[in-house]
């Protein structure tokens, strides 16, 4: 019999959660578009197939999935009639939530008591996922709302002893996705950070999924914007083309946009935004802007505008323009699922700590410590080297 994966999501009522629970239900119940699954023609051994995944998961939203899904307007009510009507019966976990992290999102299913009542709470319903389930593995996905930044120098951030006090001492340093964070790699379940917020990629979380040997992966989904960018800079790079700015401007009404309207939580996303050009071009980029507008009429429908500003041979200058015309969770939910497929494969590899190879899923890939690989083509060769285990 096959074996079976649970996906446990942080933000399990989200549109990016809802798109992708719904996408793999629609495949069990015999859909055969694949279409937007990076990894969907391959064949990899030991990898957990779509129809074989489960999901469950956490969130500060009450009420069933499907109604949440309605809300966000990605799917509608005929899918949730038809293959993805599993989400009429789901609800989420009650969740570990803070409006000192992220001001603009709060919600009735939440959780009260300090940071270790949270972790075994979490702990609690991770156990309680793979007994009901019946499930053979299970891995953690954070696709909640944006939290800000925290305190950088924050005492309790520091090392894994102040970070474990600050954790008895309920520190408020220490937020929410940290708490689910730790939660899973002492729970020795890999765990994936596809939000901007700070969470496994602080020193002392990093250390103790090293410590424990569990897979850990992030930060912020590599999807829209971004991922067009990491591809044209690298081909512009290779063509001597010199970038002398890039305008890059956004507008999206769905609920994480609103998340972004609190200027803590766009700080962060502006943070993970921001740092792949120079990297690429290997020269600093000093226009570099980038702009993000909550604009309600668009919904899901994210709209990005890019404008390139080059020198070419004898001095002559050029422009690019670029507008994507895309919709959100639809990029994003195919690559939180093969997130959650690559972290296990990971891990019954015996591979543990900051998985680098899955890099080219991620916005601000989280490393060992080196400096991250932002340029999609040689991001794509070393998760295929990886996937084909022909790094080994
Ligand atoms: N293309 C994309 O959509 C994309 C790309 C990269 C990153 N992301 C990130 O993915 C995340 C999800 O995006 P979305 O569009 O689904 O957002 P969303 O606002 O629709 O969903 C987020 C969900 O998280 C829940 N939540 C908030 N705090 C929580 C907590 N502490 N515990 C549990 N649940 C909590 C909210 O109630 C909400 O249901 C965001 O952080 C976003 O920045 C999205």
């Amino acid at each position: 019999m096959a074996e079976r994966l649970g996906v446990a999501i942080v933000g399990v009522g989200g549109a990016v959660a809802t798109t992708a629970i719904a996408g793999i239900e629609m495949i069990k119940a015999g859909s055969n578009s694949l279409a937007g699954l990076p990894l969907a023609g391959r064949d990899i051994a030991g990898m957990a197939s779509y129809r074989d995944l489960e999901f469950g998961g956490w969130d500060l939203a009450d009420d069933t999935l499907g109604n949440l899904a309605l809300r966000h307007g990605v799917i509608g009510e005929k899918e949730l009639a038809d293959g993805a009507a599993v989400l009429n019966d789901m609800r989420p976990w009650k969740a570990a939530g803070s409006t000192g992290y992220c001001a603009n999102i709060d919600g009735g299913n939440k959780l009260t008591g300090g940071h270790r009542a949270a972790i075994a709470q979490i702990q609690g319903d991770l156990d309680r996922f793979r007994r009901d389930k019946g499930l053979d593995r299970v891995v953690v996905v954070n696709l909640a709302s944006t939290e800000r930044v925290p305190g950088a120098d924050d005492p309790a951030l520091q090392s894994r002893d102040a970070f474990e006090r600050g954790l008895d001492s309920d520190d408020a340093a220490i937020s929410p996705a940290m708490l689910y964070a730790y939660a899973a790699i002492d729970a020795g379940t890999p765990y994936a950070n596809f939000t901007p917020s700070v969470a496994a990629d602080i020193a002392p979380l990093a250390a103790f999924a090293t410590e424990r040997n569990v897979p850990v992966a992030g930060k912020d989904g590599k999807t829209g914007q971004t991922f067009m960018k990491t591809v044209i800079a690298p081909a512009l790079r290779d063509r001597a083309l010199h970038v002398d700015g890039w305008f890059s401007t956004n507008i999206l009404g769905n609920s994480d946009g609103l998340a972004l309207d609190d200027p803590k939580s766009l700080a962060s996303k502006l943070g993970t935004k921001g740092s792949v050009l120079d990297q690429i071009l290997g020269y600093p980029v000093e226009d570099h802007i980038i702009m993000i507008h909550y604009y309600r009429p668009r919904g899901d429908d994210k709209e990005a505008w890019d404008n390139i500003d080059l020198t070419g041979f004898l001095g002559q200058k050029m422009q690019l323009k670029l507008n994507f015309l895309c919709k959100d969770s639809i990029l994003a939910a195919p690559l939180a699922i093969e997130i959650a497929r690559c972290l296990d494969l990971a891990h019954q590899r015996g591979e543990g700590g900051v998985q680098e190879q899955l890099g080219l899923f991620f916005k601000l890939p989280q490393t060992r410590g080196g400096a991250p690989e932002h340029a999609v083509p040689e991001q794509q060769l070393i998760l295929d080297r990886w996937l084909d285990r022909r790094d080994a």
